[in-house]
């Protein structure tokens, strides 16, 4: 895909954060890129890219010295997939430079460009040549991110799924409930075809949430590496309602379940490229595939009960997921079982104050209608569509999938949350 002049010349450009978050660039595949820099900042974009969860699958490897070291780099060794060459010159010497490239360029190799000129005239001629992507420095990294990331997307191909990660605070505060409830509304309301995916292999409750008992699921997926593509996830998926899907966890002991860091990740690309949105139910524990889960996905809800345990987990939560993923939208949270009869608690804006953050939602303790809906396999909606909770629901749906132009929730637990998100739109 080819832009041309829209990167940091905008002189307004928006927090990477939020621009993040308002654009889904879907992640590279496995690719070895290698960067010939003149300048130290646009090497030092290119490393803050390289660090980024998209690139996370694609060997980046940066080096100075512009065309004239790719040109002495490649005479006698063969072209990897991306060239990046950032080239400070003039229009004519950048030409000139690629001509001599083009001859040592395998033909599958494909080129960024990075200049500070921004002239149609060389725009053009450097298409011409069959430069991928032109980016006027000074970038930032989530430039580079959207630039060789969308050189792998190709335009006809269906959007990428979004992938939102529901994790708890810590154990039994609802983590599963709520996104099975936001998954089913996302479905429902949005018609937005989900997947919800219970990584909670021995004890997940989404076949219970959903009264479903399929004989197959994420287990046969991920005990049979070797077999997993598109059609093989597929035929393990549940269907719930309409638009969707479950792929259960077991919820039996006869095995155990330790796995390696990367071992949901060809689930998850088979996923994104077939469904639009996946829920990932990421059950409370800290290991290398629950980080990479948590960390890989596009959007991430942390649930929290009000007291000092979650209060913690909750900011060491964020704290190190918003470190590994600098080019997001930071990590949403949200309160659960609030007003539990006698029992003390952490007041929202002492929360807010720790964690930096207004919570984007407050759902309170309703031990009936949750009891009720755990125990017959049904969602908030299904049992009380009007309840305020079930609109809770429906609002965290739209803003977990990006669509922030909404009516106020009736509530107004998310007033804050959507009042900050229009002012930064
Ligand atoms: N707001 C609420 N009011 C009352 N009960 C609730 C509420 N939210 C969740 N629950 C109940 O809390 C229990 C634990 O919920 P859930 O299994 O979703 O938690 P979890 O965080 O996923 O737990 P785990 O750590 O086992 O994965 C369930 O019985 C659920 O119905
Ligand atoms: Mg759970």
């Amino acid at each position: 895909m080819i832009r041309y002049g829209q990167n940091s010349a905008d002189p307004d450009p928006k927090p990477a954060d939020i621009a993040a978050a308002d654009e889904h660039i879907a992640p590279a595949p496995r690719v070895s890129i290698q960067a010939f820099c003149e300048t130290v900042e646009t090497a030092a974009a290119l490393q803050a890219a390289s660090e980024d969860r998209r690139l996370i699958k694609a060997h980046l490897k940066i080096q100075m010295g512009g065309i004239a070291a790719a040109l002495e780099a490649y005479r006698g060794s063969p072209t990897p997939n991306v060239i990046v060459i950032e080239a400070e010159s003039r229009g004519d010497s950048i030409l000139a430079g690629l001509d001599a490239l083009s001859e040592v360029c395998d033909p599958g190799s494909r080129v960024l460009v990075i200049g500070r000129v921004n002239d149609v005239i060389l725009y053009r001629e450097l298409i011409r040549r069959g430069v991928s992507d032109y980016l006027i420095a000074p970038l930032g990294a989530i430039d580079v991110v959207r630039s060789v990331c969308g050189l792998f997307s190709s335009p006809q191909a269906k959007p990428v799924g979004r992938v939102i990660a529901v994790a708890g605070a810590k154990g039994g505060v609802g983590a599963s409930t709520i996104a099975h409830n936001i998954a089913w509304a996302i479905a429902r309301d949005l018609a937005l075809d989900s997947v919800v995916t219970d990584l909670d292999l021995a004890y997940g409750t989404a076949g219970l949430d959903y009264n479903q008992d399929p004989p197959q699921g994420i287990a046969d997926a991920v005990f049979s590496p070797d077999r997993i593509d598109t059609n093989f996830i597929d035929r393990l998926l549940a269907k719930c309602t309409d638009h969707l899907s479950l792929l259960a966890a077991p919820a039996t002991l006869d095995r155990v379940y330790d796995f390696g860091p990367e071992a949901f990740d060809t689930i998850l690309d088979a996923l994104r490229a077939t469904v639009p949105c996946i829920v990932l139910d990421v059950p409370h524990q800290w290991t290398g595939w629950s980080r990479r889960a948590l960390i890989g996905a596009d959007d991430i809800l942390i649930v929290a009960e009000p007291d000092l345990a979650n209060l913690r987990n909750a900011k060491n939560l964020i704290d190190i997921t918003k470190a590994a993923r600098p080019n997001d939208r930071r990590p949403l949270y949200c309160l659960n079982k609030t007003g539990v009869p006698k029992r003390p608690e952490i007041k929202p804006a002492d929360f807010a104050k720790a964690l930096d953050d207004e919570p984007i939602a407050t759902i309170g303790f309703e031990p009936q209608m949750f009891g009720t809906a755990a125990n017959n396999g049904q969602m908030i909606a299904e049992i009380s569509a009007n309840h305020r909770i079930a609109e809770t629901f429906r609002t965290l749906a739209q803003v977990l999938t990006g669509r922030t132009e909404i009516k106020k929730s009736r509530s107004g637990l998310l007033t804050p949350l959507i009042d900050k998100m229009r002012k930064r739109a």
